[in-house]
């Protein structure tokens, strides 16, 4: 039986940050700038990313799906060093990128992870010279991988993301229309989350739990929370898993899950798919890449 494995990864938030201007931190960037040069920068570091990839590139993967936050304060600066990164994870045939809210951290930069990843993030049935569309869909082995943006610029402060009306209308018939193959939604926002996170929800997710339940999905990958994390969501053939993965290069003893990366072998066809998720990340005191967990979403051991 032939096996699909898909690796996701999420929430680089590339460093080093380039240095901005003073016309550039006028506004929210200057909280962000603050806060990642008093917290995050400590964090998020190149040579734990340099790691995750390295170790991702060692194994047998067919497709990555990379679920936002490339960069920080989305300053112009940082979206060709994070079209490189793109790069050093493979061809735009073999990487998928939805945004995250910090690829639209400003309003004048919301369209610049359409401008500066678009063939990352667009769908087959587009031609190479048309802007990326959201919801796209890409076909790749029995996958079909349907990515969504909620990343919206938001006041300071807050962090939510927002998929709207018209985007959760036409996810709902993309679901139908790929009912039969192993369809995979990619989101930066988690679909729920606890309390405590409400400016940085999806403002929308119950409508976007709700088209799951209606339509179908087989998985929803997503970041934004730089955590370990498997939600379940009943759908009409039975139960699908939201899962959040932690920041690929986050480090050990901050707030969050250390980095990590997850693989999914897919096997089987409608109503006898199998799903195992392999987690690869970095080990409690940080010297090595090591195999985390291994959890079988779908199928029989
Ligand atoms: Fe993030
Ligand atoms: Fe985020």
């Amino acid at each position: 039986m032939a096996t699909f494995v898909l690796a996701h990864l999420s929430d680089p938030h590339l460093a080093p940050l380039p240095t901005p201007n003073a016309f550039e931190l006028m506004g929210k960037r200057i909280g962000g700038y603050i806060n990642w040069q008093q917290r995050r920068r400590h964090f998020h570091r190149a040579d734990v990313l340099d790691r995750i990839v390295a170790d991702l590139k060692a194994q047998a993967v067919d497709h990555i799906a990379v679920t936002g936050d490339l960069v920080n304060l989305s300053l112009a600066a940082e979206f060709a060093p994070a079209r490189a990164f793109l790069a050093r994870l493979g061809s735009a045939q073999d990487v998928t990128v939805v945004p995250g809210n910090h690829d639209t951290y400003v309003w004048s930069k919301r369209r610049h992870p359409q401008l500066h990843w678009a063939d990352y993030m667009r769908g087959d049935a587009l031609s190479p010279d048309v802007a990326p569309q959201f919801p796209f869909v890409r076909r790749r082995g029995p996958l079909a991988l349907i990515g969504v943006t909620t990343a919206v610029p938001t006041p300071p402060f807050q962090a939510t993301g927002r998929l709207g009306g018209a985007q959760l209308a036409r996810l709902a018939a993309l679901l139908d229309e790929h009912t039969g193959t192993f369809r995979v939604v990619l989101i930066h926002h988690p679909p729920q989350t606890k309390s405590a996170w409400r400016s940085r929800r999806l403002i929308d997710g119950d409508a976007f739990i709700a088209v799951l339940k209606q339509h179908g999905a087989e998985l929803v990958l997503h970041g934004h929370e730089h955590c370990d994390l498997i939600r379940w969501f009943e759908t009409p053939e039975g139960k699908v898993a939201a899962i959040g993965v932690p920041s690929a290069s986050g480090t050990v003893g901050w707030k969050y899950d250390a980095a990590a990366y997850n693989l999914y072998v897919i096997e089987g066809s409608a109503g006898a798919w199998r799903c195992e998720m392999i987690a690869r990340g970095l080990n409690d005191n940080g010297t090595r890449i090591v195999e985390r967990r291994r959890v079988m979403l779908m199928g029989k051991e």
